[in-house]
């Protein structure tokens, strides 16, 4: 027999020890069904065939675990698996049962253990609609040749494709050994360690991570360095644009670690992806995943790699211990990737990224029920992605900010450096956030910590009136124009020279609602905003001409539609869309829906309805 108490004792100092943290590891995490304090998975070990005939992953995974008690099964989450067997390592069948579906959540998979056991392996395969994968077409790449795959695991997604503890409060290394077409690469969050005898790509990540953090991705790729340790992925067509436009991303690497210490992950790449990944970016270790709307010609939309980058201390090293604390995830990257773009490209370029985003913040919080307002969401009973507004990233950036002025940002750096190193590769919670900060940064005196109400701040809804309240010139620049043009000059006497992609977003969103089909004309032939090949510019003009009626742009609209499936364009093109013609809406969403990941459908679902 094991001698528990002492088992745990010796596993909580082991934890404390690696740096695991105790308390964030422990904290209940309504969002998974397994039970990690009596069985904790701590590697995973995959062996995958992609089947793009069938659309469907198949193979094996094999679980090492720690248990804290004999006789507790090992409680895994899955969702649409079809679990075939489970077995020891030595093929010694295990009884197993999936348990009653429960919304949102998937079913819990429940294998029991022999008293020795360590490892178990389980033979599934996934189902065609599993919601993190993504299958597209050939002609959804740029190639158009050959299909594509790939996974999103945040925030719940990883178990629609792999049975495991899908818990940001649980952590564990992997490796894997991936069979896809021999024409295809693949690509996962981990070491490349490059194909096998039988052509199957191999990976292996010694970190521990969250299940969230583990990705594939399969298709016609190729890489271009820009430094030693980083570099992209893209399809062939793609990657000489993109290479160009990620250039400074070693710039950023280096800036980044000057603040808050070294890079702790090997490799940083980015792989662009074909336009219908539904998010922007996605934090995937080593190899950060991308949309080609970033890619503007420009420079102009890089803070989304700044961003992405910074999850690799706040998110991949120091992780929300469960999705009500994802704000320490986001508005801790949303702080650090502003600070990147200040070391970077400079002060105003910062500022003016700063200041849209508070505005933005403002407008989408007059739409927000108070608790979706509060840092600390309480998300019991609902999914944790419908805790993915502004407050997360810009309010919880904020308080950030309002930290830093607080105690200045000498003091304040040096804070943020150790705390990254204190929970280096450990799952904290805001109540282990606000401990770190009242010991490490306020040192038990009352003198800052009377300056900043963290309650407030963290568990009310609203916006403290101590918010800073940052100002940009280059913005204000653009406001005197707009005002010009509101007391009647011509478009084309506008003095728009040099404007940054930045400016004209301002530019668009102050725009009075009520614009003329007739300004919108010469305003488009005068800038081209129909043409635009800016995604951001495009998007806010194309919204604009949803809602005045400019039928101009239609053509380019339903392209856009049809093509980028990143959620932050369609939602509020298909809201417009409803709210002016809910059966065009109908007819052009049920034409793309296909096309479209299930992070982004479950959303557009509810929003726009079926046909
Ligand atoms: N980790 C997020 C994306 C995410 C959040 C996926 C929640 C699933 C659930 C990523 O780092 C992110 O924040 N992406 C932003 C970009 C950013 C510059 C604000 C996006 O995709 O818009
Ligand atoms: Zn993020």
């Amino acid at each position: 027999m094991r001698i528990f108490p002492l088992v745990s004792l010796f596993l909580v100092a082991a934890c404390q020890s690696m740096n695991l943290g105790s308390s964030g590891a422990s904290a209940r995490d309504v969002h998974s069904l397994a039970d990690p304090h009596a069985v904790r998975v701590t590697h995973a070990s995959l062996d995958l065939e992609l089947d793009f005939d069938a659309r469907e992953v198949r193979g094996t995974v094999e679980l090492s675990f720690e248990r804290s008690s004999s006789s507790a099964p090992l409680l895994l989450d899955t969702q649409g698996l079809t679990i075939e067997a489970v077995t020891d390592v030595d093929g010694e069948p295990r009884a197993f049962a999936l348990g009653p579906e429960v919304a949102h959540l998937g079913r819990r998979l429940t294998i029991d253990l022999k008293r020795d056991d360590a490892r178990v392996r389980v033979r599934y395969h996934t189902a065609p609609s599993s919601e993190a994968i993504l299958w597209l077409d050939p002609e959804q790449t740029a190639g158009g040749k050959h299909p594509f795959l790939f996974t999103q695991g945040q925030s719940i997604l990883t178990r629609s494709w792999i049975p495991l503890q899908d818990s940001p409060g649980v952590r564990i290394t992997y490796d894997a050994r991936i069979r896809c077409p021999e024409r295809l690469t693949a690509l996962m969050s981990a070491e490349r360690l490059g194909r096998d005898r039988d052509g199957a790509w191999r990976f292996r990540l010694d970190r521990p991570i969250p299940a969230y953090l583990i990705a594939l991705a399969c298709g016609e790729l190729v890489f271009q360095g820009i430094s030693p340790r980083c570099g992209v992925w893209a399809e062939p067509s793609v990657i000489g644009t993109a290479a160009l436009e990620l250039e400074d991303t070693e710039r950023m690497i280096v800036a980044a670690e000057e603040l808050f210490g070294a890079y702790r992950w090997g490799r940083f790449d980015v792989l662009v992806l074909p336009p219908s990944f539904p998010y922007g970016g996605m934090e995937n270790p080593t190899l950060t995943f991308a949309t080609p709307t970033i890619l503007a010609g420009d420079k102009s939309l890089v803070s989304l790699v700044a961003h992405e980058l910074a999850h690799s201390w706040s998110g991949n090293l120091v992780t929300n211990a469960t999705w009500s604390d994802f704000w320490l995830n986001e508005g801790f990257t949303d702080y650090f990737e502003n600070r990147i773009m200040e070391a970077v490209y400079g002060t105003e370029r910062a500022l003016t990224e700063r200041v849209l985003a508070i505005d933005a913040l403002a407008q989408e919080m007059s739409e927000l029920e108070p608790f979706q307002q509060i840092l600390h969401t309480p998300l019991d009973g609902r999914h944790p992605d419908d805790g993915f507004t502004s407050i997360p990233y810009t309010k919880g950036a904020l308080l950030l900010w309002r930290l830093e002025e607080v105690v200045g940002r000498a003091k304040w750096d040096a804070f943020l450096r150790g705390y990254f190193d204190r929970h280096a590769f450990a799952s904290i919670t805001t109540a282990d956030f606000l401990d770190d900060l009242r010991r490490e940064l306020f040192d038990g005196s009352r003198e800052f910590a009377d300056r900043v109400d963290l309650a407030l701040w963290t568990a009310q809804p609203g916006l403290p009136d101590d918010a800073p309240r940052p100002a940009s010139r280059s913005l204000a620049i653009v406001d005197e124009q707009v005002a010009a043009l509101a007391s009647g000059i011509e478009p084309t006497a506008l003095d728009s020279t040099g404007w940054t992609t930045q400016q004209w977003l301002r530019f668009l969103r102050a725009l009075p609602a009520d614009v003329s089909l007739e300004s919108m004309a010469s305003l488009d032939a005068a800038f081209g905003f129909t043409r635009s090949g800016n995604s951001e510019i495009l998007c806010e003009w194309l919204g604009l001409a949803i809602r005045r009626g400019y039928s101009t742009t239609d053509a380019r609209l339903e392209e856009f539609l049809r093509t980028v499936g990143r959620g932050k364009f369609l939602r509020p093109l298909y809201a417009a869309l409803v709210a002016v013609d809910p059966a065009r809406a109908r007819r052009l969403y049920a034409g793309n829906r296909a096309r479209y990941h299930a992070a982004v459908t479950s959303g557009l679902d509810e929003l726009v309805g079926e046909e």
